[in-house]
């Protein structure tokens, strides 16, 4: 069944997630102080190069995400996309034999500082996988879950919450009377906007997304385009991975392409 036909007239308004609870900008670091708003750098990657065992994927990367925008890694299949955004929240550590050289700031701090707490990281900063992976429980409690891990247990609280990050990622309005259905009911294009919704729900500043359009029907990248331009007014930073060049050329936003792990200018 074509994922066009089942989607739902209208799933997305901007006035719908300005509401959201997600927090303000963060203020930026010196080096960009004075420079409008929306052009101020987040995160500044500096002569950044990165190993799995012998092999180096990412070559001396030097390059700046701005705040409050779209930033898309794009490049073709093996390029270092997943290894360089999975480096921004250090979900990467994760994996044996590894290591970097150069640095990478996040609102002007060293994410390898020694004396940064690395699950804290990565529990400040929202992160979507490039397939959907809804817990094996409700819908509703895919979304509460991070929040009862953190000992936050209360009913009206925990309402609240879903209610508005299901609307952030605009899924609310589809699901707001099925709640305690399995997570796994839910079609694709949905199932990407719960993870969303789930990536969202501790109000990060910062949001990676890998690969958040892929398998997704036009319609649907459109949507979710649209909604994480609606982030950026309410202060989150985005940065995805993409092979799709046309995405950001149809929906605005900042690129930095790479081929074999460099940097094309
Ligand atoms: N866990 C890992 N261990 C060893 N090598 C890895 C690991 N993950 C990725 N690589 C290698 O690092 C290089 C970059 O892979 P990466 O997944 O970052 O590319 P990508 O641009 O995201 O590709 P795709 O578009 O297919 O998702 C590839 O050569 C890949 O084989
Ligand atoms: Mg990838």
């Amino acid at each position: 069944m074509s994922l066009v036909a089942d989607r739902p007239a209208a799933t997305f308004a901007p006035s719908k997630v300005m509401n959201t609870p997600i927090t303000p900008a963060p203020v930026s670091d010196d080096s960009s102080a004075g420079q409008p708003a929306f052009d101020r750098t987040y995160i500044q990657i500096q002569e950044f190069s990165f190993y799995y065992g012998a092999a180096k994927v990412l070559h001396n990367l030097t390059f700046n995400i701005p705040e409050r925008q779209v930033t898309a890694f794009i490049g073709p299949s093996g390029c270092g996309k997943s290894t360089l955004l999975r480096n921004l929240n250090r979900m990467n550590d994760l994996v044996d034999g590894i290591r970097h050289e150069g640095d990478i700031l996040v609102n002007g701090h060293s994410i390898y500082d020694p004396l940064l707490e690395v699950i804290a990281l990565r529990k400040r900063i929202g992160m979507v996988f490039q397939k959907s992976n809804p817990f094996p429980k409700s819908i509703y409690e895919n979304v509460a879950y991070s929040l009862r891990v953190a000992g936050r247990n209360g009913k009206a609280e925990l309402d609240e919450v879903v209610e508005k990050s299901l609307k952030g990622a605009a899924l609310w309005d589809e699901v707001k009377d099925r709640l305690n259905e399995s997570a796994f009911s839910l079609s694709g294009g949905q199932m990407q906007r719960l993870c969303i919704a789930r990536a969202i729900v501790s109000r990060p500043a910062l949001v990676l997304a890998d690969e958040p359009t892929a398998n997704l029907d036009d319609a649907y990248a459109r949507d979710i385009m649209d909604m994480f331009r609606a982030f950026n007014e309410v202060g989150v930073t985005l940065v995805i991975s993409t092979h799709d060049q046309d995405l950001i050329n149809r929906y605005g936003g900042h690129k930095v392409t790479l081929a074999y792990g460099k940097q094309v200018v």
